[in-house]
């Protein structure tokens, strides 16, 4: 009973919300550098007030403003990277999950060679992890594709941009084919349609038809992360790749028929890029969705056969909170959500962000994927964005995350119970970073309290909070002690 043996306990961060150094070494812009400090994302319309548009583009790339454009100064991991895996080797870790920036070895994408100066930084990186015998685990995309892309091709709408992500992909493997056994390919794959820029390098305004480039963009990012998984096979032999989805657990908001359809038709969605990666194939509602919604989504015999022929080894996934649904979207009071609205369940108390905290919904979620695919599972984000006071000798009383924390390892250990195979959990985030969707760094999600503002104002610090010697004892323990 319990979590097995070598059980990868750990956190998960991002290139763009951590290492700032955005335009030095050779790094080229990302599409992470345009975000804007967003605070007060409107829970009506998540889209729209995430999104960018040309002009707002434009005048980004007329400046080098970080104090508005926070992704661009992180907490300076780049230079501090010692520092924070010193603290994650003290915490205990067995993996981090880190991402590498494409746009910092390839700046505009097209380039045929990786920038030596990107390549020797994460070499120094995973040597630093290793020094502590922690294991990487490396994300390929997660919402960094080189800007350049964006404007040129339309980001992920174009095909042409599969080969592109293919050299920088090939390049990754073949300089850390030592360090690194654990590879993602896209970070939450299925948002595609949450937040085109971020997650597919489209600009609303530069597209005709908004959906079908979406929903080709989705069919461009699957053939691209099968062929990797592929190349990956073959150049590092015994490497596992994963597939990274948002799990966004649905609830019908009550036993009328019409409710329960309407979240079984929405988990359908939340369900596809999963099955895709998983199966090697469309699920058929899904072809029949493209065909109602007259899409015209260009997928060739070949494209089939490598999706066919190139399934994930694992199933990882984020877990945040979790939504209800309604026929009637006049019975549901709506709430913020990880890059979505949804209905607010009445039976959860919520975050300062609004967002749900429902531990049995990631006990529900692990049963439902292994139930659905028969993979190993990985956690790999999990936690929740609060509101942290340092006292004057620079404490961090935390319980509520504790608290939080604790719910979910309970729930998490009661589905390894039941019989999931769990390889591991990384917590998003060890440390504070710059949040993907309001780039604030007020929303504090780490053990690790950084000291700078929304504006990036304060000394750069790292402080313990209280939660940081209690998730090393519950790493110590494999989970076991969670007092
Ligand atoms: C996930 C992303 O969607 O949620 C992370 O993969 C992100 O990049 C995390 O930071 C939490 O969201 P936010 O918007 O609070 O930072």
């Amino acid at each position: 009973m319990g979590l097995k043996k070598g059980f990868l306990w750990g956190g998960a961060i991002a290139a763009n919300q951590v290492e700032g150094a955005w335009n030095i070494d050779g790094k080229g812009p990302s599409v992470a550098d345009v975000a804007t400090y967003k605070p007060n994302v409107d829970v009506k319309d998540y889209k729209k007030q995430v999104g960018v548009t040309s002009e707002s583009i434009d005048k980004a790339l007329h400046t080098k403003d970080t104090e508005y454009y926070p992704k661009r100064r992180g907490i300076d991991f780049y230079h501090r990277y010692p520092e924070d895996i010193k603290l994650f080797g003290e915490l205990g870790f067995k993996t981090l999950r880190i991402s590498i920036a494409w746009s910092r070895l390839f700046p505009t994408g097209e380039e045929k060679e990786a920038n030596p100066l990107g390549i020797k930084f994460y070499k120094k990186v995973f040597h630093e992890m290793h020094k502590y015998n922690i294991e990487p685990l490396v994300t390929l995309s997660h919402y960094e594709m080189p800007l350049y892309l964006a404007i040129k091709y339309n980001g992920w709408s174009d095909r042409r941009v599969i080969s592109m992500f293919r050299r920088f992909c090939d390049s990754c493997f073949y300089e850390f084919k030592d360090d690194v056994k654990y590879w993602l390919t896209f970070n939450e794959i299925d948002s595609v349609t949450r937040h085109p820029f971020t997650s597919a390098g489209i600009i609303p305004d530069e597209s005709e038809n908004l959906l079908q480039d979406e929903y080709q963009a989705f069919h461009h990012q699957f053939v691209a992360s099968a062929l990797v998984t592929k190349d990956c096979h073959k150049i590092i032999p015994g490497s596992k790749v994963g597939c990274m989805l948002t799990k966004l657990t649905d609830y019908p908001n009550s036993s009328d028929p019409r409710d329960v359809l309407t979240s079984f038709n929405k988990n359908v969605m939340n369900y596809f890029a999963g099955d895709v990666q998983v199966f090697g194939e469309y699920p058929p509602l899904v072809l029949n969705f493209f065909k109602k919604n007259n899409l015209h989504i260009e997928i060739t015999d070949k494209d089939r056969q490598i999706l066919r022929n190139n399934t994930v080894d694992f199933v990882s996934f984020s877990y945040y909170m979790s939504t209800v649904s309604s026929y009637d979207k006049g019975n549901l009071e709506l709430t913020a959500g990880n890059t979505i609205v949804g209905g607010k369940n009445p039976h959860l108390k919520t975050t300062d962000w609004g967002w749900t905290v429902d531990p049995i919904g990631l006990r529900i979620s692990l049963l439902e994927l292994y139930d659905r695919y028969h993979k190993p599972l990985f956690i790999v984000e999990n936690g929740m964005g609060a509101k942290d006071t340092l006292t004057d000798d620079k404490k961090v009383h935390d319980d509520y995350r504790i608290d939080y924390f604790r719910e979910h390892f309970r729930e998490m250990i009661k589905a390894v119970d039941a019989g999931v195979d769990l390889m591991g959990y990384t917590s998003w985030a060890p440390i504070d970073l710059v949040s993907a969707s309001t780039s604030q760094m007020s929303k504090r999600y780490g053990f690790i309290y950084v000291d700078e503002d929304d504006l990036g104002k304060g000394t750069l610090n790292r402080y313990k909070k209280d939660s940081f010697d209690w998730y090393q004892k519950v790493i110590a323990s494999n989970g076991k002690n969670l007092d």
